[in-house]
C-alpha cells in the first residue's frame, strides 16, 4: 500500500481521474490510497490567501510558503511514514519511466502542485526532496503533472495492472518504442494488418515486433538508443534503418536539385 497526498488549490481537478480506470481499481483494491489537501484550508488569512505578489516586482502571483509547510505538517502525521515531498514544476529534473519504478516502491509521497508564477523558493529549500518535470513545456499548475506521475507509478505497482507482460511491454520497459498494434478487423480502408501477425508463427511475430520496435525508435527517438548495450540483432536493424535513412536523403537532395527555385 502506497499513501499518497496531493497538495492542491484545485481538489476537485483530481474528482474524476481517480475515479476510473485502473487507478480506480487500485484504490477500491486497497493498493493505493490518495489523500487530497486542500491548501487553502492552510492559509492563517482571513480570506484564505495562498499567493502574493512576488518580491522584487514581475508578473502574476507566487504561492506562499506557510499554508504549504502547514499541510505538510498536518500530513506528515498519519501514516507511520515520513512522506518524500515532491514539489512538481517545470524547474524540476525530467520525470522518467525509471523514477516511476523507483517512487512505486515508496511508502507514503506528497506531490505540492505549484501554480501561478511559481512556488516561494523557501518551499523547495525546507520541505522538498526532489523537484519534478514532467516535461520541456509548462502548464497552468503541477495537478495534471501529479497525475501523469500517479499513473505512471501505480502501473508499477504489483496487482495494479492485471497482465504483468502488459507493463514489462511498454514502451520505454525496454530500450525501444512499442511496435506497431492491430486488430480485428484485418482490412480496413485499403489498409491492411501484416499478414505476419495472423500467420499464427509465433517466432515470426517476435522477430517482425523486435524489428518493428527498434526501427520506430532510430526513427523516432534517436536519442534512446544507446549502441553500448544493443545486442548482434538489434544493432544490425539499427544499421540497417540508417542505411535507408541515408538512401532516402541522398535520394531527396537529387530530386530537390531538379526542381525549379521556389518549389
Ligand atoms: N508545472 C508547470 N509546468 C510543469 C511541468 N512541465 N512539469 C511539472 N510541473 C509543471
Amino acid at each position: 500500500m502506497i499513501l499518497i497526498d496531493i497538495l492542491t488549490i484545485f481538489p476537485d481537478y483530481f474528482e474524476s481521474p481517480f475515479g476510473i480506470g485502473l487507478i480506480k481499481k487500485a484504490i477500491d483494491a486497497g493498493l493505493i490510497s490518495i489523500r487530497l489537501v486542500d491548501i487553502r484550508h492552510f492559509s492563517a488569512s482571513r480570506h484564505n490567501q495562498v499567493d502574493d505578489c512576488p518580491f522584487g516586482g514581475g508578473a502574476g502571483m507566487v504561492m506562499k510558503p506557510e499554508p504549504i509547510f502547514r499541510a505538510i505538517r498536518h500530513i506528515g502525521r498519519g501514516g507511520g511514514y515520513k512522506p518524500r515531498v515532491i514539489l512538481l514544476s517545470p524547474q524540476g529534473i525530467r520525470f522518467t519511466q525509471d523514477r516511476a519504478v523507483q517512487l512505486a516502491g515508496l511508502k507514503r509521497i506528497a506531490f505540492i502542485c505549484g501554480r501561478y508564477e511559481g512556488v516561494d523558493e523557501r518551499v523547495s529549500e525546507g520541505l522538498v526532496d526532489e523537484e519534478l518535470s514532467i516535461g520541456d513545456y509548462v502548464l497552468s499548475g503541477g495537478e495534471a503533472a501529479a497525475l501523469v506521475i500517479i499513473e505512471a507509478l501505480s502501473r508499477q505497482i504489483p496487482g495494479v495492472v492485471g497482465n504483468k507482460e502488459s507493463v514489462s511491454g511498454d514502451t520505454f520497459y525496454g530500450k525501444f518504442l512499442k511496435y506497431p498494434q492491430y486488430t480485428r478487423p484485418q482490412h480496413y480502408l485499403g489498409m491492411s494488418a501484416p499478414p505476419v501477425l495472423v500467420s499464427g508463427d509465433h517466432g515470426k511475430i517476435e522477430d517482425w515486433r523486435m524489428n518493428q520496435s527498434v526501427s520506430r525508435t532510430v526513427q523516432r527517438r534517436p536519442d534512446l538508443i544507446d549502441h553500448g548495450t544493443l545486442s548482434e540483432s538489434e544493432r544490425k536493424i539499427v544499421d540497417k534503418v540508417n542505411r535507408t535513412a541515408g538512401e532516402k536523403k541522398r535520394l531527396r537532395v537529387l530530386n530537390d536539385e531538379k526542381l525549379p527555385e521556389g518549389s
